[in-house]
């Protein structure tokens, strides 16, 4: 039997959720129903798709649905889960509105697939910075338990949304015009982007972190199930498109050789290691070596990035790494599509 799906939200998460339920060949019946706050025809996935406002019939007869719209009171899974589960859907949400409510298994399929039980109908997936650092630290914490983590993330401007991007865009030509007078707009990012970088992604809690630095740690814990782990996290938005970078560093309990890192993480689901000499060696140094940059997503669409990865030397067991992943296809469409296939895997859908 071929899946009916509905995504909620074609923006730039909902818009890869249709061209990698296509390119995956989910078993679904083709198009999906697509909506979003207002009615359009767009192109999604090479077609023209007729994009409905969301109401109660979008939901109708629907076997998964995928949420990507905005977060919130009025948001697209706060509005419509109830309405979505009363149609037996299966829901997958990419919003943080229900991630850390302890009925909803919080997932990432490489590393805790088997949280979702039967009785689980709605399922979250993690914020984007979260997903690659999980799917980079779960192995080395299997071998070795991570006591502690110090992560500062380089966010690109697409992990806010449309907007952000647009506001790169045309902040770029003003500032080459004029770096003091850059145009923004502060209810997207609070500074102009432009040949600049934000240490503030999400809102401020009280004592001085941001959301987006507090997810981190919790969802973290919550995916790799462990509490103990000790986290604190830097978040920062920096002017690429697409591609999130983070600088991770970490104390374990079990030492564990850069070259055993490497090793465990080159075996690992989701993972490839970008980390020897370079073999071009294009600046005349030796000891030049390869790693990974936001640029490099374009080859490596689905898969977490990790180089960089070297003893911290200044504690007994310690490592520094850097990864790097598509925020928008593994940091979110991707992952969600993946929890589907899992849960089809699993017999919990029946095709
Ligand atoms: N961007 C990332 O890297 C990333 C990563 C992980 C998770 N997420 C999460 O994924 C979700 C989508 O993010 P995005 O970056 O794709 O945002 P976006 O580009 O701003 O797009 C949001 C989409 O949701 C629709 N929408 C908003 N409110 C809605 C509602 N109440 N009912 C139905 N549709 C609604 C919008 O409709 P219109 O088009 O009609 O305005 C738009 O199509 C957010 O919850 C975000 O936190 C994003």
């Amino acid at each position: 039997m071929a899946l009916r799906i509905t995504v909620v939200g074609v923006g730039m998460v909902g818009e890869q959720i249709v061209s990698i339920l296509r390119e995956r060949n989910f078993p679904m019946e083709w198009p999906p129903r697509v909506c979003a706050t207002r009615e359009r025809s767009e192109v999604l996935a090479g077609e023209n798709l007729l994009v409905e406002e969301t109401s109660e019939d979008s939901f109708k007869g629907a076997d998964f649905v995928f949420f990507a719209g905005r977060e919130g009171a009025e948001g697209a899974s706060v509005t419509w889960r109830s309405v979505a589960e009363a149609e037996g859907a299966i829901c997958v949400d990419n919003g943080s509105d229900f991630r850390m409510d302890p009925n909803v298994p919080l997932v990432v399929p490489e590393v805790n697939l088997d949280a979702i039980g039967p009785e689980n109908k709605f399922i979250a997936s993690p914020n984007c910075s979260t997903i690659q650092m999980v799917i980079t630290l779960h192995p080395l914490h299997r071998v070795a338990k991570i006591r502690r983590v110090i992560v500062s993330t380089y966010q690109s401007v697409s992990g806010w949304g449309v907007r952000a991007n647009e506001q790169l865009i045309e902040q770029t030509p003003k500032a080459l015009e004029d770096l003091d007078d850059i145009p923004f707009d502060p209810t997207v990012l609070a500074r102009p982007i432009a040949f600049n970088y934000i240490p503030h992604i999400a809102s401020f809690t009280e004592d001085g972190y941001t959301k987006e630095e507090m997810k981190m740690v919790k969802e973290t814990q919550k995916i790799m199930g462990d509490e103990s782990i000790r986290i604190t996290a830097t978040t920062v938005r920096v002017p690429a498109f697409v591609g999130h970078g983070e600088s991770i560093n970490i104390e374990t309990e079990k030492k564990l050789t850069a070259d055993e890192a490497r090793e465990i993480l080159s075996k690992s689901p989701g993972i490839v290691v970008l980390d020897e000499l370079n073999p071009e060696n294009p600046r005349n140094d030796p000891l030049e070596r390869i790693y990974p940059t936001a640029l490099d997503i374009r080859k490596y669409r689905d898969e977490v990035l990790v180089g960089r990865i070297r003893q911290d030397k200044t504690i007994e067991n310690g490592l520094n790494l850097w990864c790097v992943a598509d925020n928008l296809r593994k940091g979110a469409a991707l992952n969600v599509v993946q929890i589907g296939e899992g849960l089809i895997a699993k017999g919990m859908v029946k095709l």
